[in-house]
């Protein structure tokens, strides 16, 4: 019994005294495991002197011993992994106040460049920007605008459309918007609309089933198709340069009466001739008129009262121009080499 006693008191000193053991270095921590963990160590001496406890208070101190051993491992680890994490840092030689690694700047895609440089040239002379969905439906693509039921561009082969209703479709392009705002907002509109646009095409160095437009729109009292030769000019000469000039083409859209095509003189070449402007000094850039008395009475504004222009184009056709890209995939391909080129073009 007594033995038992002076076990039990033996014990519990050692567990205080472990419980507040402290290491100034990994040295000092090996020597306090040698003091208590070691073959001669104090706690192991005590699972020496647990033989001679009789046989009925082995279990109580058995469990004191074990929780003891127990409790000396965890106290040594912990003071020992302390020191484990300051050695590491030593060892990879971190110096906190060495400069940075360096770090690529990222860049903006040729595609918002050019977006947000057409949205900043038709700010300054007033058009607001609005956005519409790329989910449509048949009414809003193609019906509200003038398009016959058997135009071919409500052909599968153009346009994707949902299987399971055929009445909705992926937008193949901006002039939904036009009607959209036409249908909420009372005129004077003068507005611009970006977005993606999507048709079932091949891919290829000049096609890709989804691409990007900029869609434009000015309704008022005394719209002329004058006031949309000035505006397009501004633009053309805002976007390539003071000598850039524009010409108009008689075309046909089912939504603009008259309808034109634009075309600015070849910036690559100056208009002497090159495989961009295949020779002609002339490229392409947007189909534009003035706005069908059918599209203003589908969306209840009055043509007797209101006239105004509208121009459509396609921003990749655009950037491919401004900075001489020649194949349309290097815009879809996400390809840093590319991409680099234009760091810094922050418009
Ligand atoms: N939506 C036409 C297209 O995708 C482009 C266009 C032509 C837009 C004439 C217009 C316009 O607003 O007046 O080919």
């Amino acid at each position: 019994m007594e033995e038992q006693i002076r076990m039990k008191e033996r014990i519990e000193q050692l567990v205080s005294e472990i419980d507040s053991l402290k290491a100034a270095s990994l040295e000092e921590v090996e020597q306090l495991r040698l003091k208590y963990l070691s073959k001669k160590g104090m706690v192991s001496v005590l699972f020496d002197d647990f033989k001679s406890v009789p046989a009925e208070m082995k279990r109580d101190v058995g469990q004191l011993l074990n929780d003891l051993k127990t409790r000396a491992n965890q106290r040594i680890d912990s003071l020992k992994s302390s020191f484990d994490r300051g050695e590491s840092v030593s060892k990879v030689n971190l110096d906190l106040t060495r400069p940075a690694g360096h770090i690529q700047p990222g860049s903006r895609h040729p595609l918002s460049v050019v977006r947000n440089r057409i949205i900043k040239i038709f700010d300054r002379i007033g058009f607001t920007v609005a956005e519409g969905p790329e989910i449509e439906d048949d009414l809003h693509n193609f019906s509200a605008l003038n398009f016959t039921p058997d135009h071919p561009a409500r052909d599968m082969q153009d346009t994707f459309f949902i299987a399971t209703n055929p009445d909705i479709l992926l937008r193949t392009h901006t002039s939904s918007v036009q009607i959209r705002t036409m249908e909420t907002t009372n005129p004077p509109i003068r507005m611009i609309f970006p977005g993606r646009v999507f048709r079932n095409e091949a891919i290829s160095a000049r096609a890709h089933c989804i691409f990007h437009q900029v869609e434009g729109l000015y309704i008022n009292k005394d719209v002329s198709f004058a006031d949309l030769k000035q505006t397009l000019m501004y633009f053309a000469k805002e976007m390539f340069g003071e000598d850039t000039e524009i010409r108009l083409r008689p075309s046909y859209f089912p939504f603009t009466e008259p309808s034109g095509e634009m075309d600015v003189s070849c910036n690559i070449c100056g208009g002497t001739g090159c495989n961009i402007c295949k020779y002609t000094g002339w490229v392409e850039i947007l189909g534009c008129g003035m706005v069908d008395p059918n599209t203003l009475e589908h969306c209840g504004i009055d043509p007797q009262v209101y006239t105004g222009f509208a121009f459509g184009m396609g921003i990749e056709r655009i950037t491919m121009l401004k900075y001489q890209v020649k194949d349309l995939r290097l815009f879809f391909e996400n390809d840093v080499r590319f991409l680099r080129q234009f760091t810094g073009y922050s418009v």
